[in-house]
Formats: structure tokens, C-alpha cells, sequence
């Protein structure tokens, strides 16, 4: 009777425990989709310490995991296809310093034409870097903990990683 009634508790809690996780990943979601320009279904937000920098300029496909400590600067827009994860700590970067202005004049100017576009089935680990004008057009693509990415990887089924990123592994081989 006493380990019954512990049990009704136990899942009673549990439930609620589950309904208020619900809550917050589902609360999580709808403020992320008020900023970005596009979301598509089932996206999933795993903590409130999320920078979204010129917001209106991402657009998110389909199962996109966005985690804590992330950053996406979308000045000159980022696309993210289906099927993507952006891991703890990890960067997407659309912008910095024009190099030729700031060389030439001493201005200090943000470039807005360098869009970061990131195919399907990509995983991005924890805290790598995308940088500015980057595509991954290829499937199945794993950025490697820590890695920075400064060119575009359109082979489908391979690992980058390292500092610059280069790619060192083809995967299901
Ligand atoms: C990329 C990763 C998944 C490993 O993939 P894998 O296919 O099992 O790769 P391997 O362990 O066989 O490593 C292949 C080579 O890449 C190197 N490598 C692996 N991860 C690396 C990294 N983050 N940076 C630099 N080199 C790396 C390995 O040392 C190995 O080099 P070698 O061939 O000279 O020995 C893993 O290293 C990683 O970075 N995971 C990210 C974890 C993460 O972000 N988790 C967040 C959860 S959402």
C-alpha cells in the first residue's frame, strides 16, 4: 500500500515535471520564431542564453536544435536548411569589419554581403565557429568540436575540423 502510494507520487511529479518542460522548450520555440524571418516545424530550443543578432534575416528549415550559448549574426542573413543542429557554444557569423574600407580609410564599417548558408543534415559542435560567406551545401556534414570554418564545404558525408577547418574524415566509409 505505502510503495503504491509512493508510486502514484512518484508518477504524478513525474508528469508534471514532463508537462512543465514541455512548457518552457514550447516557450523557448515561440520566442525564437517571433524574431527569426522564418522557422519551419519542430524546432527545438535547449536554453534562454541565446544571441540572435539581425534576427529577421534567419531562415530556419525543418527539426532545427538550437543550444545555450549560441550565437547567429545574420547582417548579411543566414539560411539554415533541415535536419541541422547548432551545438553549445557554437557561432554562425555574417559580418565583420570591411578590411579594403578600413585599410584604405581608417573607417571601421560592417560589410553586409557575406550570407552563411547551412544545408541539411549538418551538425555543428560545440563552439565552432561559421564564418562570414561560408556555405555547406553538402548532406551529412559534422563540424567538429571547436573548429572554424573560412570556407565553403560542399561534399556531402564528411567531417571537418581543426583551425582552419579542413576536411579529415568521409563518413559511412
Ligand atoms: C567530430 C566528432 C563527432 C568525432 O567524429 P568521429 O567521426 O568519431 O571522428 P574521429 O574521432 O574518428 O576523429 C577523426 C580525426 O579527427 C580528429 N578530431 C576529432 N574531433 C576533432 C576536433 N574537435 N578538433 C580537431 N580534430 C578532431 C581526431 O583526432 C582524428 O584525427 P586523426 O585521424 O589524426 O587521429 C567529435 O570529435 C566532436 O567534435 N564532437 C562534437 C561534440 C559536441 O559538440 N557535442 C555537443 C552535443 S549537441
Amino acid at each position: 500500500m505505502f510503495s503504491y502510494t509512493r508510486l502514484k507520487i512518484r508518477r504524478l511529479t513525474s508528469g508534471r515535471k514532463e508537462r512543465r518542460q514541455k512548457k518552457t522548450l514550447a516557450r523557448r520555440a515561440k520566442k525564437v520564431s517571433k524574431q527569426c524571418g522564418s522557422v519551419g516545424k519542430n524546432l527545438i530550443v535547449f536554453g534562454d542564453d541565446i544571441e540572435l543578432i539581425a534576427a529577421e534575416k534567419i531562415v530556419i528549415g525543418d527539426n532545427f536544435k538550437l543550444n545555450n550559448k549560441t550565437l547567429i549574426n545574420a547582417v548579411s542573413g543566414v539560411t539554415i536548411g533541415n535536419d541541422v543542429t547548432l551545438s553549445h557554444g557554437a557561432k554562425i557569423i555574417s559580418t565583420g569589419y570591411d578590411l579594403d574600407l578600413w585599410i584604405k580609410t581608417g573607417r571601421r564599417k560592417h560589410f553586409d554581403n557575406k550570407p552563411v548558408k547551412i544545408g541539411n543534415k549538418c551538425w555543428i559542435g560545440t563552439n565552432a565557429v561559421i564564418l562570414p560567406g561560408v556555405e555547406i551545401t553538402g548532406e551529412n556534414v559534422v563540424i567538429a568540436a571547436g573548429a572554424v570554418v573560412t570556407k565553403s564545404i560542399a561534399e556531402s558525408n564528411v567531417m571537418a575540423a581543426g583551425v582552419p577547418a579542413k576536411i579529415v574524415k568521409k563518413l559511412g566509409e
